[in-house]
């Protein structure tokens, strides 16, 4: 089943069809424990579920545990849910994406998660309602898990979910640093996926639409309440999540991942720390360290076409733009301001940074001494 997708204002009122059509018995609903009352999905869902059964599950952190999705896991299996919807950001989506997998492959988790097993089976039907603009897992077949520090990717088809509700009333009330932190995931993921090695033509489309969005609408969502401008990062984030479908990730994420894990900053503002000198670094690409194996002038010519999408001359101010935008946001754009400046910490982000699944996804091979470069200039 390809996946059907609602976007809009009271996109959420679909939900009551997709249920009398699949007319489930348990219903299993992921939500994160504070944000699904404060995004107003839960008055409003109270009503369409009213007359269904629902387990919920809240019981995750943000970024989560793999312990905490066996516990879901558990609480799953015992109810026999055969529905999911999820209701919530990136960490919510993933954990209700790796319970309804594990539930229904039966080997462990974690052989799955090596890759020592293939996902074989689809889980049931599931529902993603995203309630920030940001990560975009509600169009991915990618679900993320941290096991202790280290962050592991599932990929499946099977991981995509049957329907997305993208409902930009549920975003109304997001703390501004959390739409900030996902706004700024979004836009990495975006221009990540443009330049990626995997990029193709479709997914271009997607995150070339996904970037002019966000960098005309994303303050707008911060320094006025327009409804408009949140409709848009709304449409955005799924854009952007259905272009790193295609294509995945690349550095900033893996550079990323122990910045979060470590230091505790928030994944979106993780990322989008490094996409300001990425830029830079990426297209200063020659043909020795080139990985894109459709060329130098091809690679070269997305960085353009990256560039002029931000609404830039050139490269230096591209590079300047995402920084005042972080800025202007009110994100940190210094290691040194968030307290992670000091040459230890640094070492550790070198040290855990290089995710080979993502590092080998960029357009540029990108060296240790490279990323001490790129870390010193945001020292
Ligand atoms: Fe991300």
């Amino acid at each position: 089943m390809s996946q059907r997708v609602y976007i809009g204002k009271n996109a959420i009122i679909n939900l009551k069809e997709i249920l009398r059509k699949h007319n489930p018995k348990r219903i299993f609903l992921v939500s994160g424990k504070y944000s699904y009352e404060k995004s107003g999905a839960k008055a409003v869902l109270d009503i369409i579920l009213k007359n269904y059964n629902v387990v919920i599950f809240s019981d995750f952190e943000a970024n989560p545990e793999i312990s905490s999705v066996k516990k879901g896991l558990d609480i799953f299996r015992k109810n026999n849910c055969d529905f999911v919807i999820a209701v919530g950001g990136g960490s919510a989506m993933d954990t209700a994406k790796l319970i309804n997998i594990f539930a229904a492959n039966n080997e462990k988790p974690i052989e799955y998660l090596k890759k020592k097993k293939n996902i074989e089976n689809k889980g049931n039907v599931f529902v993603a309602v995203p309630t920030t603009s940001g990560s975009g897992s509600e169009a991915t077949k990618f679900a993320v898990v941290n096991i202790g520090k280290t962050k592991r990717s599932l990929e499946s088809n099977f991981i995509i979910p049957d329907y997305a509700i993208v409902d930009p009333q549920f975003t109304k009330s997001l703390p501004r640093y959390q739409i900030a932190s996902t706004g700024i995931d979004a836009l990495s993921q975006a221009i990540e996926s443009y330049w990626c090695i995997y990029s193709t033509n479709e997914s271009k489309k997607y995150a070339a639409e996904a970037i002019k969005l966000i960098i005309e609408n994303l303050s707008k969502t911060i320094h006025n309440t327009s409804e408009q401008a949140r409709e848009k990062m709304a449409r955005a984030a799924y854009l952007a999540g259905k272009a790193i479908n295609i294509s995945r990730t690349t550095a900033n994420h893996a550079i990323s991942y122990p910045i979060t894990s470590y230091f505790n900053i928030a994944h979106g503002h993780a990322v989008g720390l490094t996409i300001p000198q990425m830029i830079i670094y990426n297209s200063k690409v020659t043909e020795k360290d080139l990985l894109d194996k459709r060329g130098i002038a091809y690679a070269k010519d997305k960085i353009k076409k990256i560039i002029n999408l931000i609404g830039a001359k050139n490269v230096e101010e591209a590079s300047k733009k995402i920084t005042n935008l972080m800025r202007e946001i009110g994100l940190k754009t210094r290691l040194s301001e968030l307290g992670i400046g000091t040459k230890d910490k640094i070492n550790i982000i070198i040290k855990n940074g290089f995710n080979p699944d993502r590092v080998k996804n960029n357009p540029r091979i990108l060296t240790k001494n490279a990323l001490r470069e790129i870390l010193e200039e945001i020292r």
